[in-house]
């Protein structure tokens, strides 16, 4: 039940980005100049609650561009209309509707999906995850320096020791090649496939992790946060990787050579 509705509502969502992408629908700004919300993003997110709310009206729901619908439940769907709204924006296809589903706190479900690439990537606790049906599996590169790994910067630069730039520079300096695709939803589940062996990232919000972070757990990675401590997506940082690389990726982010 729970999961056809994961499915439902995510598909809703995505024919919305589908609809608007490359055509006209208004942006804005949120917190600050790039940070944006386009009109698609609440189409994406109206179409979702629908769905979710029709079949569990009494469910919470946490979801980015209208914050907590709190109800006294088991239950908390937390959605992520559109995750790469600039790439959205820019017309650029690699963007996502994310949606994780909690119950008593322990996240369950995962489903990403990517309309553009109709990539389908799906998690539920202790079943594994896919790729449009199919099993998939992190990668099992074991040395750091050989790694691809993937990241992402927050809107508001992070001027603290360590921070985005300063772990960015160590691993380029080394030639490690690092991208950044402007979706951490993405960014989780390539992982979780295999095409990256690693993803950090200094300051998400939970709707940005909580299905990808599940889908990577399931596909055999290791997500953590910063310090190395169980992932929790209610603080910001994570890394997630193939499990191999972690510790050698922790030590780099907490001030340790590569
Ligand atoms: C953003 C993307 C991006 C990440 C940012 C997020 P949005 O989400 O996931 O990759 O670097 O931290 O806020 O704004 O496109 O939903
Ligand atoms: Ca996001
Ligand atoms: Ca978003």
């Amino acid at each position: 039940m729970i999961k056809n509705t994961l499915f439902e509502a995510i598909e809703a969502g995505s024919k919305e980005l589908q609809k608007f992408f490359n055509g006209t629908f208004t942006v804005q700004s949120k917190g600050s100049l790039n940070d944006l919300v386009t009109e698609a993003d609440h189409a994406s997110e109206k179409a979702i609650f629908k769905v979710i709310q029709e079949k569990h009206p009494d469910h919470f729901i946490l979801s980015e561009e209208t914050g907590e619908i709190k109800q006294d439940s088991n239950y908390k769907w937390i959605i992520d209309p559109i995750d790469g709204t600039i790439n959205f924006a820019n017309g650029i296809p690699l963007c996502c509707v994310s949606i994780g589903v909690e119950k008593d706190g322990v996240m369950i479900m995962g489903a990403v999906y990517n309309p553009f690439m109709k990539e389908f990537f799906f998690a539920e606790k202790g079943k594994g995850a896919t790729l449009n049906d199919q099993k998939i599996s992190v990668s099992d590169e074991d040395n750091l320096l050989k790694s691809c790994l993937v990241t992402g910067f927050p809107y508001q630069y992070l001027d603290s020791p360590n921070g985005p730039l300063q772990i960015f520079e160590k691993l380029i300096r080394k030639a490690v090649p690092v991208r950044r695709l402007g979706s951490a939803a993405l960014d989780l589940c390539w992982t979780a496939a295999g095409r990256f062996d690693g993803f950090y990232e200094h300051k998400l919000q939970a709707w940005d992790s909580a299905a990808g972070f599940l889908i990577v757990e399931e596909a055999g990675g290791k997500v953590t946060d910063l310090k190395g401590n169980t992932y929790n997506p209610y603080q910001p940082g994570i890394i997630a990787t193939n499990g191999k690389i972690h510790t050698a990726l922790q030590n780099l982010m907490n001030g340790g050579d590569l």
